[in-house]
């Protein structure tokens, strides 16, 4: 069974590496500072190249180095995914777009409108993040008081309209959150593919949701055990309503040739810790933040007391914003755990790396074709004479 590898997309400036945490030196996402490769300067001006140029940037190498799109994540420092998915489309060919948002931010017709847009102009590669928010300041930013469970139904109830307006046939909905009345997708827009449904959340109200509209339970990568126990939980949820999830996990990477490579990278970066920084984006009523939060001890000692099993690292968090867990380690021990994860049940992977673009060749080139599962390509040119099986294997 193939499994499906998506990279992120930085929506909020890349960093040049672990090692320059707070030095975003990709287009003019973050302002121009000393050390920018681009956007260069002539004649005391800005070249007026752009972040999106180095999104661009990034989707096309991602897409050549085997990943089937990028996740686009949305906080409040971030680009908007739906507008940056919209230009990148016509950069990329096959590449597909998870577009994180939030349901409670959009009229779910309004979010039908979009989304069958961007299907019908992209050929299908329109695929949900489905993000419920973590209260705290970032869900105040958006004005947003409903408190966490109710975010969930909220969720819910969109997602429901949302479909109910899809295939075209008019549709009715008064419900606790949204109203319509006689919607329906236009004959040109009905009938596109339903996105994929990515959905997120560890709350007990979040696993209720995801039972009911996820094709893809998403999580953070935390040790492999305590997957294994809330992937459990997921499927025991949706198999008593009827459905069978898939699971996904997102992880940050550190993969170079050796071991001791990849830890030397971690160890540069080790000098740039903020736990204050850690502890502000951790605010909230996020539950899976607060698992995130509880494996990452008080008092350390040094960067390898954070390795809580071989080439698992939870010190991530502390030197630039995000989640906790990622892998360090060798190619072929990334590659290792990642199919090791496989067989835990994970079906897709959105992996991680700074900086974006030459990381997305990486990992791509040197990490994806050591993984077990991953399938040689089919040459629509059929084998090479003298060779029976029709796969021929890239060197
Ligand atoms: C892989 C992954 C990606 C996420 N991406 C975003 C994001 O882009 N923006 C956001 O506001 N929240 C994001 N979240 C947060 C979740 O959607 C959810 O709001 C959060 O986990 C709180 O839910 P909980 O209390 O049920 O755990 C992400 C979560 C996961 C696991």
């Amino acid at each position: 069974m193939s499994i499906d590898f998506y990279w992120r997309i930085g929506m909020e400036g890349d960093h040049a590496s672990l090692r320059t945490p707070r030095r975003y030196n990709r287009g003019e996402a973050n302002g121009h500072g000393p050390g920018n490769i681009a956007p260069a300067i002539r004649g005391g001006e800005l070249d007026g190249y752009g972040y999106i140029d180095h999104m661009a940037a990034v989707a096309k190498a991602s897409e050549s180095a085997g990943f089937l799109g990028g996740l686009l994540p949305s906080f409040p420092v971030t680009e908007d995914p739906w507008a940056v998915a919209a230009a990148l489309a016509r950069e990329t060919t096959t590449y597909r777009f998870m577009v994180a948002f939030q349901p409670g931010f959009l009229h779910p017709v309004q979010a039908a409108r979009m989304s069958a847009s961007l299907q019908r102009a992209t050929g299908g590669r329109l695929v949900y993040n489905i993000i419920s928010g973590g209260g705290g300041p970032a869900q105040l930013w958006w004005g947003d008081k409903v408190n966490h469970d109710d975010r969930y139904a909220r969720t819910s109830e969109f997602l429901d309209v949302l479909r109910g307006v899809w295939d075209g046939e008019p549709y009715d909905h008064d419900g606790r959150f949204f109203r319509t009345a006689g919607a329906a997708l236009p004959p040109g827009l009905a009938g596109q593919p339903f996105p994929e449904v990515y959905f997120s959340g560890s709350s007990a109200a979040a696993v209720g949701a995801a039972g009911l509209h996820s094709d893809y339970y998403l999580s953070w990568l935390e040790p492999f055990g305590d997957l294994r126990a809330k992937f459990d939980g997921v499927r025991t949820h949706a198999e008593k309503l009827g459905r069978t999830p898939k699971f996904a996990v997102r992880i940050d990477v550190v993969a170079r040739h050796t071991e001791e490579a990849a830890w030397a990278e971690v160890e540069k970066g080790w000098a740039f810790v903020d736990r204050d920084a850690a502890n502000r984006a951790a605010q909230g009523d996020s539950v899976g933040a607060a698992r995130i939060k509880g494996w990452v001890p008080e008092t350390i000692t040094g960067y390898r007391d954070l390795e809580v099993q071989p080439n698992v690292w939870a010190g991530f968090s502390l030197i630039r914003g995000g989640p906790a867990f990622g892998l360090v380690g060798s190619y072929e021990q990334v590659a290792q755990r990642l199919d090791e994860l496989r067989e835990l049940g994970v079906d897709a992977f959105i992996l991680a790396g700074n900086p974006h673009l030459e990381e997305a060749y990486r990992v791509g080139e040197e990490v994806l074709p050591l993984l077990q599962a991953t399938p040689p390509p089919v040459s629509p040119f059929g084998p090479p004479a003298g060779q029976k099986d029709s796969r021929l294997l890239v060197p």
